[in-house]
């Protein structure tokens, strides 16, 4: 606060003398160029401001740093006198990220001053003739200047890895997207390479926040989830809009030998029981009525001869005298029989088409059922906390797999059908590509189980980076031409190429459109059982 007041009172008490001695065709140029309604500074009402420096004042300087903070883009007008260094003065702005900064010296109505400052510092003096564009982007071409960034290792956003040579390597889809916005700018890439991760592990993200806090990193090669760090809110970048969801193991398919033998439906069959018995007891009761006897519902024999024989068209002989009552009854069994017949017979193949699944996994008590669990990490403990608070994490404690993020990582991508795995839409799209010659995948995305619906991922940059504009610019232009999304589809290919992911073979699928040998298992067993008795009985009778 008292930083505030000291550095609006020192540029309203230079702005009285401003007014009448700045040179106006200066202000109506800079009027037209930079669009603000007044000169008069006020950081509120426009994002421009004029500071006057009567000598080399530390206090000052660094209350307007302050001021600025997190927007040191303002483009600042200084006001000097000869007793201010100049080159001293535009330094220092260049160690506080301030590059939008134009000096007037001595209330010249002559010359203005600037600073070039990449690749090196260089003091601009130009004449207020021949002067087109006062504030001239600093970032178009910065000859090489270094541009350091740091990745997380995190599949297959970006990815560290040891080439041939035993030397450190970046690929992954933020790889190329990193690269390209420094081969815009001409600089070139610095990788902060001191943390060295281990195979697959996950950087750790405390140490990358201090990286970036400390502003020794330009361009972070990672995203995080906004929802997570609030107050990173104000310089994030968003790149990418995601799902925070759970990645189950597809449930096992019932065997076809089973349905086989089942014959589909239980309902079905149990209908066509109910039925056959119907059928059964009206036919055995005609009968009897007709021999004049008293109705009985042992009917037992019936149901096989001739209820099953029709049922499965097969023949059955009528009786030699049966009346035309009889013979109604039997025509109808005969329809009926065929219905059924049909209805069954579609049934069990469509099933065998597509066999049903166990039980699906829709919720964690199905997981507990199933024995299933949940590879976690280290970072996703604190994520999942936040997600469902310290009592929703208790709650389904023991189905989490608490494992190091590089054994975490290795599994998930390989992936492991033993576990269930938290994933985004990031990585999912390789999952998918992995299976993809395959009859199925092995996994599938739960919509049941989802942590985050909306994931907003975005990069952060320090509070008061330079780069923030032309950042934001080359997102939406990477997004608008659709190289993001190419990256993203390469980037598995790229991934594929070094061995850190694979691809299942192709399988043919049309064997297993067919019956097999081993889907009539329960039919050869029952062949093979009833032969053997035979033989044994017929050996029982010889002897
Ligand atoms: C400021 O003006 C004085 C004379 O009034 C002149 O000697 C000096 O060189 C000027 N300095 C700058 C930086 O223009
Ligand atoms: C890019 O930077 C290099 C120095 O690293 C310089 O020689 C070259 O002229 C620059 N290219 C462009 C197009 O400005
Ligand atoms: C290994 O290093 C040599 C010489 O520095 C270089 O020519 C070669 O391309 C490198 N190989 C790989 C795989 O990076
Ligand atoms: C990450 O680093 C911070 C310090 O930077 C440390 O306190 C924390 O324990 C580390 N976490 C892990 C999982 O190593
Ligand atoms: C973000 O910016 C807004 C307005 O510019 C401000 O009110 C808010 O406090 C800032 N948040 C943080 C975390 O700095």
């Amino acid at each position: 606060m008292g930083n505030k007041v000291l550095i609006y009172l020192a540029i309203f008490a230079c702005l009285a003398r401003a007014q009448i001695q700045l040179p106006s065709k200066v202000f109506d140029q800079l009027k037209v160029e930079v669009a603000f309604e007044t000169v008069l500074l006020l950081r509120e009402k426009s994002t421009d401001s004029l500071v006057c420096l009567e000598t080399e004042n530390e206090v000052i300087l660094n209350a307007l740093y302050q001021n600025l903070e997190s927007i040191r883009n303002t483009r600042t007008i200084f006001m000097i006198t000869n007793e201010v260094d100049m080159e001293s003065l535009f330094r220092k702005c260049l160690e506080n990220k301030m590059l939008n900064v134009l000096a007037i010296g001595n209330w010249s109505l002559e010359e203005i001053y600037s600073y070039r400052s990449f690749p090196e510092f260089t003091l601009v003096m130009r004449k207020v003739d021949q002067i087109e564009r006062y504030f001239e982007p600093q970032l178009k071409d910065m000859g090489g200047y270094p541009i350091t960034t740091v990745s997380d290792n995190i599949f297959p956003r970006s990815v560290i890895y040891k080439d041939g040579n035993g030397s450190y390597q970046l690929t992954g889809y933020l790889a190329p997207f990193v690269e390209s916005f420094v081969k815009t700018l001409n600089a070139t890439l610095h990788v902060y390479w001191d943390h060295a991760p281990e195979e697959n592990e996950i950087v750790n993200i405390s140490f990358l926040n201090d990286l970036m806090r400390a502003g020794r990193v330009d361009i972070p090669m990672f995203i995080t989830n906004l929802g997570f760090t609030p107050s990173h809110r104000n310089h994030s970048h968003i790149v990418e809009l995601s799902k925070w969801q759970i990645m189950l193991p597809v449930e096992s398919q019932i065997s076809r030998a089973l349905l086989v033998v089942g014959g589909g439906a239980k309902l079905l069959n149990l209908c066509i029981f109910i039925l056959m018995s119907i059928y059964a007891l009206v036919i055995h009761n005609i009968r009897r009525f007709e021999l004049g006897m008293a109705p009985s519902l042992m009917c037992l024999w019936v149901i096989f001869d001739p209820v099953l024989r029709a049922m499965l068209s097969q023949t059955f002989s009528m009786p030699r005298s049966s009346s035309l009552r009889l013979r109604w009854t039997l025509a109808v069994l005969l329809m009926g029989s065929f219905v059924c017949y049909n209805i069954y017979i579609t049934n069990l193949e469509t099933l065998l088409v597509h066999p049903p699944f166990d039980p699906p996994i829709l919720s964690y008590q199905d997981m507990r059922r199933a024995g299933l669990k949940l590879m976690i990490s280290e970072p996703d403990k604190g994520a999942l906390t936040f997600v469902l608070g310290q009592r929703g994490y208790n709650a389904n404690s023991d189905l989490y797999e608490m494992v190091s993020t590089s054994v975490y990582q290795t599994s998930r991508s390989k992936p492991n059908t033993s576990y269930a795995y938290p994933i985004t839409q990031t990585l999912w799209p390789h999952i998918k590509m992995k299976f993809i010659r395959q009859e199925q995948a092995a996994f599938r995305l739960s919509k049941e189980l989802v942590l985050i619906p909306l994931v907003h991922f975005a990069l952060r940059l320090h509070s008061n980076s330079i780069y923030k504009g032309a950042i934001n610019r080359y997102i939406l232009n990477t997004q608008d031409s659709g190289l993001y999304t190419h990256w993203r589809t390469q980037s598995f290919y790229d991934l594929l190429a070094i061995g850190k992911t694979k691809q299942l073979p192709y399988k043919d699928t049309s064997s297993s459109m067919h019956l097999r040998w081993e889907d009539l298992y329960y039919y050869w067993l029952i062949y093979i059982v009833s032969v053997n008795i035979c033989v044994l009985a017929f050996a029982g009778e010889v002897l």
